[in-house]
């Protein structure tokens, strides 16, 4: 019998729930004596209400209650610390006063017997408008720099930064490059769509929510009512993918709950795939400019990104989008400035590599159109400019395996074969292309909990209020707990989604298996030291049994003072082969290889699909995504899945190959993972970008990279 399942390539244990239908998703839960909400949606971007007539609707068959900002409760909307709601600014405060700064935004909610019910009288509601000029074209917006930074990854420096000479280096520079990058606004299109259920039973409220944080929709909701958090119990045990959109607790989980009093009935409210363009976050449209100067010999002499984002009236959203230009290339000159466009919009939010997806799209273009003008190999331009420590931090990497990356994957690639010269491979009437770049994403280790409990029967449960989005949470968890324990992995069960278990940081910025899989390995080394000292037997099963009752051990984990000491980031290097339709524009990805140092893997085979899901989030983001937003309105006109372009099979590659190079990081936390979800999403559009203009010799520096921009 082997307990020995950390670095095993386990199945998932929640896949036969998920592929059978078994697995409840927030909406499939049903609440006795449940109604039904649906909202009703600014159609104007900025401006008043003047009136809302809803008489018609309140007499709609079924109707419980139609809520505006006329007859609402107030709300308290406290300030609440240590969340990631809100950032810096206000939150949208709903249906609290007849103010409207987006199109799309909440005015009122119809609470029916019945979903059909509640949408048609929502289509009843007669709202007038006192219209205002909104600002939606953020060419027209003068960017201003940012409060404060604050990202995802906590407090950042500040938004400009400087070392050495940056303009004086640039002026001097053998070699400079200096462009312009824009990449259009991405919405979040998890499979299920965001929806919660509210019951309140007297002043405690549950709440089953689509979220990656159910403690934080607890600490939110107890803000926006004024109510202890104790009070709220948040239940989420599946999540169908969301990756940003459900880091945070978006209005309509207030107005659920909101619902939910008014009517004396619990409340369930589903939101549309369309309505999901208007209310759970996007990845913003940003314009970065990039100059890199350098040496003959390709030594970076300056490094200048600076950068901006669409962001709410209410709320400054940042994301670390400044961040790798800092440390990623060894350079002695370097000018970061990062700020924000505040829009009639409504805010931003994380999106898988929320910050570096977009930031190292910039730098690596420009590196390459660097080894482009310098006539270097772009693999041997990076290695030549590989620093001996993080220069911004002025502190050494924990790990940095950047050159075996590149080694490993130029190597399965076939880099050596490449022609330089654009255009110079060809497939009969296509176009190849073949692109490298460099990714990186920091290592997140935040406080987490977890309890584990010996059962007399022989099995385990081991417990914490983390998610599982799809990263594979339930399983690398039992891996870690079984493995702790000594156990059989069918004996172990872990349990997550509710704010009963013990508290987990947010489940994103690539944090879950660092935090709590160390809080995991802690409470169940803690569990098994006990059982075998009560027991004074040294087989955990035999201790288990013959000591006759459950015994429990909780740990809490939180890091120490390592990022005093270390520059923490996994790295990587992606390379693609990419077939140009000379005559069409198409671009098909045809092979991606992928090299990471991410710390220690615990499931290959979760991580490895982790990747090759961030991979083909990689194709959307180069070739297929963009949110338009009809200026004049700020309305989003293909906010659905037929006319917004996503990856599907048949744009996946056949070949996505993932390669782990090994490391081993003994500073980063107690399990010695950096995590993966975010960087796997680093570096894919670059290379793709890149590996176009190889093709081509057209350089885009405007995403997507769509048929129209190649010919
Ligand atoms: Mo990730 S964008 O922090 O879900």
């Amino acid at each position: 019998m082997t307990t020995a399942f950390i670095g095993q390539p386990v199945s998932r244990v929640d896949g036969r729930q998920k592929v059978t239908g078994a697995a409840t998703y927030a909406a499939e839960f049903n609440v006795p004596g449940q109604a039904h909400g649906a909202i009703v949606r600014s159609t104007v971007a900025n401006g008043r209400i003047a009136s809302i007539d809803s008489v018609a609707a309140e007499q709609a068959s079924g109707v419980i209650a139609v809520l505006t900002h006329d007859n609402a409760p107030r709300l308290a909307y406290r300030a609440h610390k240590g969340a990631v709601d809100p950032g810096i600014g206000e939150r949208l405060h709903v249906l609290q006063d007849d103010r409207v700064s987006h199109q799309g935004q909440p005015i009122a909610l119809v609470i029916a017997d019945n979903l059909e019910q509640a949408i048609h009288a929502a289509m009843l509601v007669r709202v007038t408008y006192v219209s205002e000029p909104g600002t939606t074209d953020i060419s027209l917006v003068e960017p201003v720099l940012p409060t404060q930074e604050k990202t995802d990854q906590g407090e950042g420096p500040p938004p400009e930064t400087r070392r050495g000479d940056p303009d004086g280096a640039l002026a001097a520079a053998e070699m400079s490059i200096d462009q312009n990058y824009v990449i259009a606004r991405e919405n979040h299109n998890p499979l299920e769509m965001h929806a919660t259920i509210a019951a309140w039973d007297g002043d405690r409220l549950t709440l089953w929510d689509k979220t990656q944080w159910v403690n934080n929709v607890a600490d939110e909701i107890a803000a926006v009512f004024g109510i202890p958090a104790e009070n709220i119990r948040v239940v989420s045990p599946f999540v169908g993918g969301a990756f940003g959109s459900g880091l945070r607790t978006w209005p309509h989980v207030t107005l659920a709950a909101l619902g939910a009093r008014v009517a004396g009935r619990p409340v369930k409210l589903m939101l549309s795939r369309r309505e999901m363009y208007y209310s759970v976050g996007y990845r913003p449209h940003t314009v970065q400019r990039v100059a890199l100067g350098a040496s003959r010999d390709g030594r970076l002499a300056a490094i200048m990104h600076e950068g901006y984002q669409e962001t709410s009236t209410y709320e400054e959203f940042s994301e670390a989008l400044l961040n790798a230009s800092r440390f990623l290339h060894s350079c002695p000159n370097v000018y970061t400035r990062h700020r924000i466009a505040p829009m009639n919009v409504h805010t931003p939010t994380y999106m898988r590599a929320p910050g570096e997806a977009s930031g190292v799209f910039a730098l690596e273009s420009a590196m390459d159109e660097l080894a482009v003008a310098l006539n270097i190999d772009p693999v041997e331009l990076r290695l030549r400019n590989e620093p001996e420590q993080d220069e911004f931090k002025k502190l050494p990497f924990s790990s940095r395996s950047t050159r075996e990356c590149y080694r490993a994957a130029a190597e399965r690639f076939g880099w050596s074969r490449r022609t330089p010269e654009p255009g110079s491979m060809r497939d009969g009437r296509w176009l190849i292309g073949w692109g490298m770049a460099s990714a990186t994403y920091p290592m997140n280790y935040a406080p987490a909990s977890a309890t584990a409990r010996l059962l007399p029967d022989g099995t385990a449960e081991v417990m914490s209020a983390a998610s599982d989005m799809g990263p594979g949470t339930w399983t690398s968890m039992t891996q870690v707990a079984a493995e702790t324990l000594g156990l059989p992995i069918e004996r172990v069960k872990f349990i997550l989604g509710d704010t009963r278990l013990p508290r987990a940081p947010v489940h994103g910025g690539s944090m879950t298996m660092a935090s709590v899989g160390s809080a995991v390995q802690a409470a169940c080394r803690r569990a098994r030291e006990e059982a075998l000292a009560r027991s004074g037997v040294n087989e955990l099963g035999e201790a288990m049994r013959r000591f006759g009752q459950p015994i429990e051990a909780s740990a809490d984990v939180k890091p120490g003072d390592e990022a005093q000491r270390f520059s923490m980031h996994a790295f990587g290097a992606v390379f693609v082969e990419v077939a140009v339709d000379r005559d069409l524009g198409e671009t098909r990805v045809r092979r991606i290889v992928g090299a990471y140092g991410a710390g220690r893997i615990v499931n290959p085979k979760m991580t490895r699909s982790q990747c090759i899901g961030g991979m083909i989030g990689g194709i959307g983001m180069a070739l297929m995504e963009h949110s338009v937003v009809d200026a004049r309105s700020g309305r989003v006109p293909n906010a659905n899945l037929a006319e917004y372009a996503v990856p599907v099979h048949a744009d996946a590659p056949p070949v996505m190959d993932v390669i782990f190079v090994e490391e081993h990081d003994p500073h980063v936390n107690p399990l010695g993972v950096k995590g993966v979800g975010e960087i796997a999403m680093v570096g894919v559009a670059p290379a793709i970008a890149n590996a176009v203009f190889h093709a081509t010799g057209k350089r885009i520096r405007e995403l997507p990279v769509t048929p129209d921009k190649l010919l």
